[in-house]
């Protein structure tokens, strides 16, 4: 059934009209003296501002402007009539909304109470929005790494527990960042450093070691081996608008922003593609990485730069082995590098080149008792008493396997022992003896 206009409907109409203009012939006396006032500010809002169409003073924010004039004026008007009728308080009252509406209504019309919307965004925040608006992005601004509630010597000595035989990278690690993180260069990572020498000799290690005691775990690692390809810098800083891939951005990008601050590890710097090597010697000599598909720039001034690199690694450990650290050794490893084609702009952005020397049986002695007591603790076993002849069997094994470095022992090491070692919890015991005969190793539980 259509709903059709009832008698109801009609008479409801007509009232709601005639109520209209009762009210209306009513306000007339407010509305009267509104005028002069509310026609006063449309003419002087249309005088500034006179690229604006005329409906814009009748919406919004210039209904409010007509309101408040008209309302000062409307205000006036009465105080005038009380004053005339010798009624000295509404008077008063009509005289102060007269002055108060006046007051705001200039301040409309100055733009003093409707800030443009630019000048309400703060100051520390004008630069990047106005970048953004001319399209010219400023750079977000970077993270800055605060280590002053962290003591060096602390810090150093918590390292070389983690990362055995290897303490001089550990001690000028240490230094250079607390003494570059003090310094504050701006437009500059806090440091770069580079590793080099033997495989498995605790380079990633260390970084991360610094990451985690740094930075809280604040770690983005770049292993260079997946970035062969010329296209692989797509995946760092993305693509133009446009090309493929461009919808995805870069990941380093967004890593970058992210994290602000901490540990930014390029593994095997080596293997990178020569186009993503010069992206990474921008981020080196700027701190600055610019995303291709937004343009927008990103900042690294917070993070500790590690390079790491397994080149000329038997040159360098001989040469760490002979002579004593100091500036002449340095400069030999400078130069077994270059002679094993490792870049030398690289090279000249670095603040320290740190060798690795080949870790000493005793190191890997330890390194080996580090990981059976991790094992041990992760099933909940405590470690007795080790076999001299199972650490001797594994050092010998990892030096005649040599190249692997530690990381092949640590896997002899689990292989070995893992079963054992769920298998005496499981019997009941709380602690265990690790033997080895001929070339099994067995883990007996001890009372
Ligand atoms: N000096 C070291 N101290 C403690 N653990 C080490 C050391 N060197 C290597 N390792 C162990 O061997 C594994 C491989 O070492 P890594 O740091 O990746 O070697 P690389 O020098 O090739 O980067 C690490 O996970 C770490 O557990
Ligand atoms: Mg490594």
């Amino acid at each position: 059934m259509s709903a059709q206009p009832t008698e109801a409907h009609h008479v409801a109409r007509l009232a709601a009209a005639i109520g209209t203009l009762i009210a209306f012939a009513m306000a007339i006396p407010v509305l009267l003296p509104a005028v002069p006032g509310a026609g006063l500010a449309l003419w002087e809002a249309r005088r500034r501002h006179p690229e604006l169409p005329l409906r814009h003073f009748y919406r919004s924010r210039g209904a409010g402007l007509l309101a408040i004039a008209g309302a000062a004026s409307s205000a006036a008007f009465w105080a005038a009539a009380w004053a005339h009728d010798r009624a000295p308080l509404p008077m008063l009252a009509c005289a102060a909304g007269a002055a108060g509406a006046t007051y705001t209504t200039v301040r409309i019309l100055e733009g003093k109470i409707m800030k443009p919307i630019l000048e309400l965004v703060p100051q520390g925040q004008q630069d990047t929005l106005a970048g953004f608006l001319a399209g010219t992005p400023a750079a977000a601004s970077g993270g800055t790494a605060d280590l002053s509630c962290l003591d060096p010597v602390a810090v150093a000595l918590e390292i070389k527990s983690r990362v055995l035989g290897q303490d001089a990278a550990v001690d000028q690690s240490v230094q250079l960042v607390f003494r570059r993180a003090r310094l504050r260069r701006p437009a500059k990572p806090v440091c770069t450093l580079l590793y080099v020498g033997a495989t498995g000799a605790g380079k990633t290690e260390l970084a991360k070691a610094l990451a985690d005691t740094l930075f809280g775990g604040r770690l983005i690692r770049i292993d260079c081996a997946e970035l062969s390809q010329a296209q692989s810098t797509q995946r760092l800083i993305g693509s133009p608008p446009g090309y493929v891939g461009s919808d995805q951005g870069g990941w380093l990008c967004r890593e970058i922003g992210k994290v602000r601050t901490g540990v930014l590890l390029l593994d095997e710097i080596e293997k990178a593609h020569p186009d993503v090597l010069t992206t990474i010697m921008a981020l080196l000599d700027e701190a600055r990485l610019t995303e291709q598909s937004t343009g927008t720039t990103y900042s690294a001034t917070g993070f500790v730069v590690i390079l790491t690199s397994n080149a000329a690694a038997g040159d360098i450990a001989q040469i760490v082995a002979a002579a004593p650290e100091g500036p002449e050794r340095a400069g030999r490893v400078k130069d077994a590098l270059r002679g094993a084609g490792f870049k030398p702009e690289v090279l000249a952005r670095v603040d320290s080149v740190l060798p690795f020397g080949e870790l000493s049986r005793g190191a890997v002695a330890e390194i080996v008792g580090l990981f059976l007591q991790k094992f041990a603790q992760d099933v909940g076993l405590e470690i007795r008493s080790v076999d001299a002849a199972l650490l001797i069997d594994l050092i010998t094994k990892r030096e005649a396997l040599s190249g692997y470095g530690v990381r092949e022992v640590v896997r002899l090491v689990e292989s070995a022992v893992v079963d054992g070692l769920l298998e005496a919890r499981d019997s009941g015991y709380r602690a265990v003896a690790i033997g080895i005969d001929g070339d099994t190793v067995h883990v007996a539980g001890v009372a």
